[in-house]
């Protein structure tokens, strides 16, 4: 059975303006984050190369989003990698967090700047330590999209993120992802872990924001 409605345009009508009090097991990410001491595996020509790294990450709060009756609430992230000893990006990376309420599903879209995008699905509820979320190559719903280049060379054969929380200021994530590298017989898996804490706070979703400048514009009534 298909689990979707008949009425595909209909959007809720009591949609909470609220994302932070919205986020379920999302709700611990927003803010700012940074990390001194991630290690990431990567393929290179001779062996793999393991790096130590230095993280920075921003999740900031969007407004609720509909898919006619479909309601998310999420937050958009960018991820700033370098080393201590070079400045130059690492790793960088940007897209968005989303859970549904309804049904508990989350979604992790991804873009990498080496022609690369994916989104990764999960489920997950409120109060969560824990979520995993994965994406596959050749999947169309939960998929892994490259350029030619690198389905020739470094074909990304999917992608798996476990997420876990140690309290409200910090947490850790593990990502494998299976790289088929041209010429190699055995898959590579690129793996990158850290445990990141906050140094921003949760700032409100736009939408929030200005009903709040509003309420303190409009004169109370006698
Ligand atoms: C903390 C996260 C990550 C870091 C620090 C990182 C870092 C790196 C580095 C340093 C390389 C080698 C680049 C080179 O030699 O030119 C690499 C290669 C690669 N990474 Fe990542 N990566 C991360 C996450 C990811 C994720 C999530 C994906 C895909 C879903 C991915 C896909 C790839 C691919 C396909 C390559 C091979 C292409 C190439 O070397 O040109 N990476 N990564």
């Amino acid at each position: 059975m298909i689990p979707f409605p008949h009425d595909i345009f209909t959007e809720p009508a009591d949609v909470d303006p609220d994302t932070l009090a919205n986020l379920g097991p999302l709700t611990r990410l927003a803010g700012r984050w940074e990390a001194h001491k991630g290690v990431d595996i990567n393929p290179k020509a001779d062996a793999p190369e393991r790096r130590v790294f230095i993280e920075r990450i921003a999740f900031d709060a969007i407004d609720p989003q509909t898919n006619g009756p479909q309601l998310f609430y999420g937050l958009r992230y960018h991820i700033h990698i370098t080393t201590k000893e070079e400045d130059i990006t690492f790793h960088e990376q940007v897209g968005y967090w989303l859970w549904e309420p309804a049904t508990g599903l989350i979604l992790q879209t991804l873009a990498i700047p080496r022609g690369q995008v994916a989104l990764a699905s999960g489920q997950g509820k409120a109060g969560d330590d824990r979520f995993s979320l994965t994406a596959t190559r050749g999947e169309t719903q939960y998929g892994i999209c490259s350029t030619a280049f690198l389905e020739y060379g470094f074909r990304t054969d999917s992608y798996r993120i476990d997420i876990a929380f140690d309290g409200e200021d910090a947490w850790s994530y593990e990502i494998r992802t299976m790289l088929a590298v041209h010429g190699r017989a055995e898959p590579f898996e690129h793996h990158d872990q850290n445990t990141l804490k906050r140094v921003g706070p949760a700032k409100p979703n736009p939408l929030m924001q200005i009903m709040a400048r509003r309420a303190k514009s409009t004169p109370a009534k006698p």
